[in-house]
């Protein structure tokens, strides 16, 4: 494979990927964006010293990390491993000047949980992106926790909280979102009493985990559905005003980076690709479950559990050739970042793919529904957009140019459409990919022969 490291005339923010046959047998993969940020958060809320390894150094998680570091927590590096030297609940300080979260949602979303126990005031915001996507989600259960919040209309950031003083709430989400759930029972560790948070289906329970494995009480489970064919409730009940005490963690590689790989290697005839000490918590491993629905072999080896997480080493088997499938429902929060990718194994599989109940996917980084169904198109490949998801009609992926619109996980599935295309991809807006997989275009180019 070729990679032109800048395209005549556009800049560098532009990669040509070409297709490929097949794709390097071992890959690293960075550590998981989700469980880092939480593990940033609750070590600042704990008693002593935190020492994490494999913390994802990409912009979100750093930038968690500096919003850490402005509420009081200690923060240094011994080569590869993180040192949080908490504050305690009770100790964080004013941050001084507005946090800053850049382009992470889930960065926004759970300080701000934090900061609505907080006696002081603070402003939390972040790029052009984050500032357009939706925060009168979490708004509503803080107000309600007595939390003030003012936002920009609409419930945009930046965000003025007013915190500390919280009551415990009953909360029945109207999502099932891991960032509202989890922004709740941060507030919940500032409240009187238990505070719990219902939601329509499960998500990623990283929150949950971690809060446990730092000596915090938290209940959950599941309920019956609000009828027939509904999906099942989850409910989540956290005790307010714990110890949190200081841990030793080394954080699962990303199955959300992996994915894209994953993917790939799933395409691609005749490759063998082993990526190690991932992340396969139930509630994010969908794709493994869809891409052996659609035909892959991947065999789970070396399970195991670290800090609460189920890892294990994922070994794809390349066949070369993937059918369609429907992507729906309940499955749907446990895959959610994945369906770009997803979306481009439907256009290279044979037949036709349905994504549904994915309405979800137009407030992330961009409306990715709508990307997705023009880039795509723009590949030749045949889409039709729907209001909660698409229908790909599968085949071959032609190639062509294409633009991220600034949206990571859209740059580097491109990405992957390049390696499996007739004719090669160039895509434009390819920086992105830092706020989740540094040193993803280094890993490309080395992997794919
Ligand atoms: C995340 C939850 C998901 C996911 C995001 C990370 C998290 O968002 O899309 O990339 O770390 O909690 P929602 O909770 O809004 O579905």
């Amino acid at each position: 494979m070729f990679f032109a490291r800048a395209w005549k005339g556009r800049g560098m923010d532009v990669k040509n990927v070409k297709p490929a046959n097949r794709i390097k047998h071992k890959i690293l993969i960075p550590g998981d964006k989700s469980i880092s940020h939480r593990a940033a958060i609750l070590g600042m809320l704990s008693q002593g010293e935190t020492r994490i390894t494999n913390f994802l150094k990409a912009e979100d998680c750093l930038n968690t990390l500096a919003a850490c570091q402005q509420l009081g927590a200690g923060v240094d590096w011994q080569k590869e491993e993180l040192i949080i030297q908490g504050c305690g609940r009770e100790g964080l300080k004013p941050p001084g000047s507005v946090i800053d979260c850049g382009n992470s949602g889930t960065g926004v979303r759970l300080l701000t949980g934090v900061l609505a126990g907080q006696p002081f005031e603070s402003i939390i915001t972040g790029d052009e992106q984050i500032r357009r996507r939706p925060m009168q989600r979490i708004i509503d259960p803080l107000t309600r926790m007595g939390a003030r919040i003012e936002s920009e209309p609409g419930g945009f950031c930046p965000l003025r909280i007013r915190g500390g003083n919280l009551k415990a709430i009953d909360y029945i989400s109207p999502v099932a979102s891991a960032q509202v759930k989890s922004c709740i029972i941060l507030a919940g560790l500032f409240a009187q009493g238990k505070t719990s948070v219902s939601s329509p289906g499960s998500s990623r329970d990283h929150t949950e985990r971690l809060m446990r494995f730092f000596d915090v009480a938290v209940a959950s489970g599941m309920t019956p559905g609000s009828g027939p064919g509904q999906p099942q409730n989850e409910k989540v009940i956290v005790d307010g005003r714990p110890k949190l005490n200081g841990r030793k963690i080394n954080i699962p590689s990303d199955i959300s980076s992996a994915a894209f790989f994953m993917t790939a290697a799933a395409l691609l005839p005749g490759t063998e690709l082993k990526l190690k000490n991932i992340g396969v918590n139930p509630g994010r491993s969908g794709i493994i479950r869809v891409l052996e629905a659609m035909g892959a072999e991947i065999v789970m080896e070396n399970q195991k559990q670290e800090a609460g997480e189920p890892v294990a080493d994922l070994i794809i088997k390349g066949k070369g050739f993937l059918k369609s499938a429907r992507i729906f429902g309940p499955m749907i929060p446990g895959l959610i970042d994945e369906i770009p990718v997803l979306a481009v194994a439907a256009a290279a599989a044979e037949g036709e793919t349905v994504i549904s109940d994915a309405a979800e996917l137009r407030v992330k980084e961009t409306d990715r529904i709508s990307v997705l169904a023009t880039e795509l198109s723009s590949l030749g490949v045949a889409v039709e957009e729907r209001p909660d998801g698409m229908l790909i009609q599968g085949g071959h992926i032609r190639g062509g140019e294409v633009d991220s619109h600034g949206d990571h996980r859209l740059a580097m599935s491109l990405a992957i459409a390049g390696l499996v295309s007739e004719q090669g991809v160039t895509i434009k807006h390819t920086q992105c990919v830092n706020t989740s997989f540094p040193g993803f275009w280094e890993i490309l180019e080395q992997a794919a022969r």
